[in-house]
C-alpha cells in the first residue's frame, strides 16, 4: 500500500494516516481525497488496525482546505459533483468508519480541513491550531458537511457566526466551544492521541463499532437513534467479545478482545 499524498504508519494496532502535501499546507485535492478513500478501505479490512489517527504533515497545517487551485474554474454542475463526491469518498466515509478515528489537528484546519476534523469521531488539537470555515470569503459555502457538522458540535449560533465571519478561532477557544476535546503542546500531540487510542484499544472492537453506529444514528435525518441503540445493544449479546468481556469480569481477569 503506497500513496503519493499520504504517509501511513502502524504501531501496536494504531494506524496513523498523515496527509502529506506540506508545500500546499496539505490542501485536499481530488487525488488526496481518492487516496484517503482507499486508505480507509485498507484500514477497515485490516483486522490488526484498531484505531485510526488522521493528521497533517509539517508543523504548520492539519489541512488548509479543499484545493482552491483545483476548483476555481468549476461550473455549477462541477461544484455540486465536487461536494457530493467528497461527502461520499471521504467525509461520510470517515464519520461512519467502524473503528474509532481521532483527528490530530496540528495547525491550520480550515474549510475542508476543519470539515475533515469534524468528520472524525473526536479531535485533539495542538496549541498552535487555528480553525475556521473561510468559504464565504471565497464566494462559496462549506460543501464537505461543514454547515451540518459544525452546528451539531458547537450549536447553530456559533456555527452561523463562524461561517458568516469566515474567521479563525484558536485552539483554546475551540476547546471552550467543545469543538476539540483536548489541547496540548504541538510536540505532545501524537503522544496524547496515541494514549487515547491505547485506552480505546482495551475495549471491544465490536462494541466500539456498535457505539459508532448508535451515536451516528442520532444525527441522521429520519433515523431513530434510540431504536438503533436498542438494536446495537442487543447485537452485542451475540458477539464473542461480549462473552469474553463479561466472562473476564466474572473471572476477575483482564479481557482479551477481538479473538
Ligand atoms: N488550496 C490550495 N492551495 C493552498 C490552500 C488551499 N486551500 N491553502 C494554502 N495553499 C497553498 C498556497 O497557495 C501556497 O502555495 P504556493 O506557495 O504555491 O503559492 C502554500 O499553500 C502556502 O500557503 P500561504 O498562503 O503562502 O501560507 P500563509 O502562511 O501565508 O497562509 C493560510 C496560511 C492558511 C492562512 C492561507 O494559506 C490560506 O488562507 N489558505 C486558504 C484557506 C482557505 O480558504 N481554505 C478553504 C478552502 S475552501
Amino acid at each position: 500500500m503506497s500513496f503519493s499524498n499520504l504517509l501511513i504508519a502502524d504501531a501496536d494496532g494504531i494506524r496513523t494516516i498523515t496527509i502529506n502535501r506540506p508545500d500546499q499546507l496539505n490542501a485536499l485535492n481530488s487525488a488526496t481525497i481518492g487516496e484517503l478513500d482507499q486508505a480507509l478501505n485498507h484500514a477497515q479490512a485490516d483486522k490488526a488496525v484498531r484505531v485510526l489517527i488522521i493528521t497533517g504533515s509539517g508543523p504548520k497545517a492539519f489541512v488548509a482546505g479543499a484545493d482552491i487551485k483545483e476548483f476555481a474554474h468549476f461550473s455549477v454542475e462541477e461544484g455540486k459533483m465536487l461536494s457530493a463526491e467528497g461527502h461520499k469518498q471521504l467525509f461520510d466515509h470517515v464519520e461512519h468508519f467502524e473503528k474509532p478515528v481521532i483527528a490530530a489537528v496540528n495547525g491550520f484546519a480550515l474549510g475542508g480541513g476543519l470539515e475533515l476534523a469534524m468528520s472524525c469521531h473526536f479531535r485533539v488539537a495542538s496549541d498552535n491550531a487555528r480553525m475556521g470555515l473561510p468559504e464565504t470569503s471565497l464566494g462559496v459555502i462549506p460543501g464537505y458537511g461543514g454547515t451540518q457538522r459544525l452546528a451539531r458540535l458547537v450549536g447553530k449560533g456559533k456555527a452561523m457566526e463562524m461561517i458568516f465571519t469566515a474567521g479563525m478561532i484558536k485552539a483554546d477557544e475551540a476547546l471552550q466551544w467543545g469543538l476539540v476535546n483536548h489541547v496540548v503542546p504541538q510536540a505532545e500531540l501524537l503522544t496524547k492521541c496515541n494514549e487515547l487510542a491505547a485506552a480505546i484499544m482495551k475495549n471491544s472492537p465490536t462494541a466500539l463499532a456498535s457505539a459508532i453506529r448508535a451515536v451516528n444514528a442520532g444525527y441522521e435525518p429520519g433515523a431513530n437513534g434510540m431504536q438503533r441503540e436498542i438494536e446495537e445493544f442487543g447485537k452485542c449479546f451475540g458477539t464473542p467479545d461480549f462473552i469474553e468481556g463479561t466472562g473476564a469480569f466474572l473471572e476477575k481477569r483482564k479481557p482479551v478482545f477481538g479473538k
